[in-house]
């Protein structure tokens, strides 16, 4: 067989070809929102089922095992289900997880032959290791809670913001998920990172070697008290180095064009719009030299 028959026959870990895997390695992604169904809204953070296909068509193939910690309601599992994944996924609050049970339920055309197998759970993810074995998992694709900022931008909307286009023009759905003593969405930033990393450890070990671990976060501003930028993306980044994964890749997902810019700091501080999203990419080494 000749060498360039050879190469043709080479099979992608993720099951891409050349040219699918090349348009697909663009760095920012601008073409990845999908309708707000009725449950997004309620839910009021959630990320769109397209960003989550996207990137499970990239790091894992039909028939891997994908894990969202902090399920909210399903979109992770819901794009694995598309795609022929198998999931995992918890979620603390009832009214969630009760939503993500009836949208998996639903059946739809398969994309592909393999019929997926997705458990979840209404429970704490830090009992993951209860139910996930180790090294299963390809990919984890999640949006944690942002420690207690929901709560503070809930205040400051409700007493600075509240005639501003921030809320209004942009159709702002920002709420607290609950009080939930379990929900990392009611946690100090200091305890709140402690908490991600000691997950982390956990995800690390059901996660396959070379595996991947994605999570989908926005930096954060607290000028009141002195942090006009806390760049949560390094911070997730760094405490999942501690837990032992490499940081791979940093993709941003630009939401310019689904939200109007708004004066901020006017006249005397200018601050950018956060408009985007990073996808930190995180993956466990595959073979010893690739530790560090
Ligand atoms: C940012 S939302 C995830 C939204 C999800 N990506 C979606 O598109 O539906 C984070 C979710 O984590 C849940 N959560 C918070 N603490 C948790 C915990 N300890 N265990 C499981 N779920 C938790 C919250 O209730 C919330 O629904």
């Amino acid at each position: 067989m000749s060498e360039n028959k050879n190469k043709k026959m080479v099979r992608s870990f993720n099951g891409l070809t050349a040219s699918e895997w090349a348009s697909l390695s663009k760095s920012v992604w601008n073409d990845v929102s999908s309708p707000r169904e009725w449950y997004h809204i309620e839910h009021g953070a959630t990320f769109s089922v397209a960003l989550a296909e996207r990137a499970i068509k990239i790091y894992s193939k039909i028939g891997d095992t994908v894990l969202d910690p902090f399920l909210g309601v399903g979109t992770t599992l819901v794009a694995a289900k598309n795609l022929g994944r198998n999931g995992y996924g918890f979620e603390v609050y009832k009214k969630f997880y009760d939503i993500t049970k009836d949208l998996l339920s639903q059946e739809k055309l398969p994309l592909t032959d393999f019929n997926p197998n997705i458990k979840i759970y209404n429970e704490d993810c830090r009992n993951l290791l209860r139910y996930v074995p180790e090294e299963t998992i390809q990919l984890t694709f999640t949006s944690p809670p942002y420690a207690n900022f929901i709560h503070r931008s809930v205040k400051d909307r409700r007493e600075t913001h509240k005639e501003s286009l921030l809320v209004k023009a942009n159709r702002s759905v920002v709420k607290p998920y609950g009080d939930d003593s379990r929900d990392f969405g009611n946690l100090e930033y200091d305890d709140y990172l402690k908490e991600i990393e000691a997950l982390m450890k956990k995800i690390f070990q059901v996660t396959k070697p070379g595996g991947y671990n994605i999570w989908v976060v926005k930096d954060h501003r607290d000028p009141q008290n002195g942090k006009p930028l806390i760049p949560l993306h390094v911070d997730i980044a760094n405490v999942g180095e501690k837990a032992g994964f490499i940081w791979h890749d940093l993709i941003i997902w630009d939401q310019n064009a689904q939200r109007k810019l708004v004066v901020l700091g006017y006249p005397s501080v200018f601050y950018v719009n956060i408009n985007h999203t990073f996808l930190v990419v995180l993956r466990k080494p595959q073979l010893k030299r690739d530790k560090k």
